[in-house]
C-alpha cells in the first residue's frame, strides 16, 4: 500500500439518493434513510421494516413537502408510516407531528409526552421557530428499554437525558444502528444543554452511547457517521471542559443574588394561597 492510501480517510459509505435545493435524502443502511433539511428542520428518518415503517423525526411542517417528497422517492406515502417516534420536544424535531396525528401512532418518552400534552412552549422552543401552533396527541408514552418491534428491525430505547430531560436514543443493536438525534452527532458537536437538560446527565448518557457497539450514528442535525464510539469519546472529551467552564463561571456568581428573583416570585405566588 502506498503512502497516499494509508492516510486517505475511508469513503463513508452512504449513498445520497436525492440532492435537491431543499433537502438531501441519504441511505444509511438497508432500508434506511436519512433526510437532511437544507432549512432549520432537524433530520428525519425512515425504516421501513419487514412488518412495520417507522420515521424517527418528523422536522419542521415547512420542511413537509420534502419529507413527503423523499418518501414517495421510497416509494412510501405519509399514510404507509405506522409510528412516528420523536426523540426528544423541540419543535425542529415535532415540528410536522400533527400531519401525521390520527393516522400514525406517536411515540416519545413521557417526560416529552407530558410538555407536548401540557403545550409547554417554552420547553419546546416554539418561539425560536416560525410555525403553525398546531397542536397533537402522543399516543404512546415510552420508558427507558422498551423495545419497538418492526419486523427486522428492534429498536431499544436508551433514555439518554442531558440535553433535554426527555431525550431518547433508539438502538438496533444486530445492526449496530445507532439514532441519537442532539445527544450525540458526528464529530462530537454538541447539541446544548436547555431548560431542562442538565451538562452531567449529557455526559453520562454520552457514556452510555460510547459502550454501545455503534457501527453507524444517526444525528438529529449533520451528516451521517461511521465512527460512534469516536464521536462519543470527543464528545465526552468537550462536554467535560463545558462542565469545568460553567463551575467556573458559577463560581464568579453571587449565587444569592442569582436565584433570589427566582425565589421571590416562588414566595409571591405562594402567598396567592395564604
Ligand atoms: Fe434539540
Amino acid at each position: 500500500m502506498n503512502d497516499q492510501l494509508r492516510t486517505e480517510r475511508p469513503k463513508e459509505p452512504f449513498e445520497t439518493v436525492v440532492n435537491d435545493e431543499f433537502y438531501t435524502l441519504i441511505r444509511a443502511a438497508p432500508s434506511v434513510h436519512q433526510f437532511r433539511f437544507k432549512s432549520r428542520g432537524a433530520n428525519a428518518y425512515l425504516i421501513q421494516g419487514s412488518r412495520r415503517t417507522a420515521l424517527i423525526d418528523v422536522g419542521l411542517a415547512s420542511t413537509f413537502p420534502y419529507l413527503e417528497a423523499g418518501m414517495r422517492h421510497l416509494g412510501c406515502a405519509p399514510a404507509d408510516v405506522d409510528l412516528v417516534i420523536l426523540s426528544h420536544e423541540h419543535l425542529d424535531h415535532i415540528g410536522a407531528a400533527h400531519l401525521f396525528n390520527g393516522k400514525a401512532l406517536i411515540a416519545a418518552h413521557r417526560l416529552a409526552a407530558n410538555k407536548i400534552a401540557l403545550r409547554d412552549d417554552f420547553a419546546t422552543l416554539r418561539k425560536m421557530f416560525n410555525e403553525p401552533n398546531v397542536p397533537f396527541e402522543v399516543d404512546l408514552w415510552l420508558e427507558e428499554g422498551n423495545l419497538i418491534d418492526l419486523g427486522d428491525f428492534q429498536l431499544r430505547v436508551l433514555h439518554t437525558p442531558g440535553h433535554t430531560s426527555a431525550c431518547i436514543s433508539l438502538f438496533e443493536q444486530d445492526k449496530g444502528l445507532l439514532f441519537a438525534a442532539d445527544t450525540l452527532m458526528p464529530g462530537g458537536v454538541m447539541g446544548g444543554i436547555f431548560g431542562s437538560g442538565s451538562i452531567s446527565d449529557y455526559i453520562e448518557s454520552l457514556h452510555r452511547l460510547a459502550g454501545l457497539n455503534a457501527k453507524v450514528l444517526m444525528s438529529g442535525h449533520g451528516r451521517l457517521s461511521s465512527t460512534p464510539i469516536l464521536d462519543a469519546q470527543t464528545a465526552i472529551e468537550r462536554s467535560r471542559a463545558l462542565l469545568s467552564d460553567t463551575g467556573q463561571l458559577f463560581d464568579a456568581l453571587d449565587a444569592r443574588e442569582n436565584f433570589e428573583p427566582i425565589m421571590q416570585s416562588v414566595r409571591d405566588l405562594n402567598k396567592l394561597d395564604d
